[in-house]
């Protein structure tokens, strides 16, 4: 197998654009050896789907290769079937309880405040300004906990999203382990709450038994579930907001109703914030022919997948009416994403709250992005508004 000297990351070039390696590694190496990483990395849409679905060969979690792991870190997102899914059933079932209308017109009103507090032709940071707090108010209203301090939680965030990279930079282990500690910590502080509200932690108290209620599974899932949250949605809305400043036409397609759901699905696909996830081989196997050994990592690209040629025409472009768009910005399988529909509420928020407004975004200065792989995501994007 020749080594792809090209699939560097971390590399400035990926950080700004890593759509054209993904399309080089599609056709011509599908599966590699990646020394640094210590892992094979797959790209083909089928092979990525594969190793997400087929959990029997591919284990999410590492006890199962014998590696343990500390109570801190095991959640919902740790775990396989069949221990996994009764935690993961309470979960979907608390989420499905959300009323989603009360979230999207919160949602809705929170950045139209948020822009109006803005001038027109005055420069501001999108990231921090707006991104930011529309994730933690979102992210606390879903959940109906508390808005934690937003550098506080900022900082837990980024501590977190470095973690999921430590694949590449080990260095990153202790900063992103305390980071997580604070995260559940915070979780912790959530569920002597007395029963009677809506969100989705009082949701889970109900309908808990002790058993769950008592052990921490429970609690670093809630806990994870804000993250998982905050940091997709912070990421995507800036994301989504930088193609809105490029390409102000997209704007107004997605303003029709009957354009919206495929549209937002659309912008996931073609730029989402989750580039990556990985799982362990459990047993022996072949991906394109290659051998893959029991206890060999496997890394999908679910970015470079969502441009497969093989499944998506003209995986470069951005059709807002894509149907049927498999996209696997959400994963796949057992641990697909459960919030998928929260994300794509908060992205269709930000596009109401811009086309009712008639506010077109105009980028100000070059925008900077976060030297993280896992997660693609601005740092800064300046940009103002025109009326
Ligand atoms: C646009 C926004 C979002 C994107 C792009 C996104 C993406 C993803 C992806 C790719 C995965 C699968 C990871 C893997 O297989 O290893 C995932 C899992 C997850 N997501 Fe999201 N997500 C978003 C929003 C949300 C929201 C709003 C929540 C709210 C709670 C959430 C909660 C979760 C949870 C709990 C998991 C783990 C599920 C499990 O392992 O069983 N996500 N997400």
């Amino acid at each position: 197998m020749t080594p792809i000297s090209v699939y560097d990351p971390l590399r400035s070039e990926m950080i700004r654009d890593p759509y054209p390696t993904y399309a080089r590694m599609l056709e011509e190496t599908p599966i590699h050896w990646h020394a640094g990483m210590e892992a094979w990395v797959v790209v083909r849409h089928a092979d990525c789907v594969r190793v997400l679905r087929e959990h029997e060969t591919f284990a999410r979690d590492p006890r199962r290769n014998g590696e343990k792991i500390p109570e801190f870190r095991q959640n919902v997102q740790m775990m396989d079937p069949p221990e996994q899914t009764p935690l993961r059933r309470l979960l979907v079932s608390a989420m499905r309880s959300q009323d989603r209308k009360k979230l999207f017109d919160d949602a809705v009103a929170f950045l139209r405040d948020t822009l109006t507090a803005r001038r027109p032709g005055e420069p501001f940071d999108w990231m921090s300004d707006v991104a930011a707090p529309f994730a933690l108010h979102l992210s606390a209203s879903l959940l109906g906990v508390p808005e934690p301090d937003a550098s506080d939680y900022a900082e837990i965030s980024h501590g977190i999203a470095l973690r999921m990279d430590s694949g590449l930079a080990p260095e990153n282990i202790p900063e992103g382990d305390a980071a997580r500690k604070r995260l559940n910590d915070l979780g912790e502080s959530w569920f002597p709450r007395p029963e009677g509200d809506d969100g989705l932690v009082a949701q889970l108290i109900r309908r808990a038994d002790d058993e769950f209620l008592g052990g921490h599974y429970m609690r670093n899932s809630a806990a994870m579930m804000f993250n998982a949250s905050y940091g997709t949605i912070f990421a995507m809305v800036g994301n989504a907001a930088l193609l809105l400043a490029a390409m102000p036409e997209i704007l107004a397609e997605l303003s029709e109703p009957e354009i919206l759901p495929t549209g937002v699905d659309e912008l996931v696909r073609y730029d989402g914030p989750a580039q990556g996830t990985s799982r362990v081989a459990v047993r022996e196997t072949t991906i394109q022919g290659t051998r893959i050994a029991a206890g060999d990592s496997v890394v999908t690209l679910l970015a470079a997948a969502n441009r497969d040629p093989r499944v998506f025409d003209d995986p470069h472009d951005i059709k807002l009416d894509r149907r049927p768009n498999p996209h696997l910005g959400f994963g796949s399988g057992p641990h697909a994403c459960f919030g998928s529909e929260f994300g794509k509420l908060s992205i269709s928020a930000m596009i109401n709250a811009l086309s009712d407004d008639a506010v077109r975004l105009r980028l100000a200065a070059e925008p900077t992005r976060r030297v993280t792989a896992t997660v693609r995501s601005l740092g800064v994007l300046p940009v103002c508004l025109e009326r």
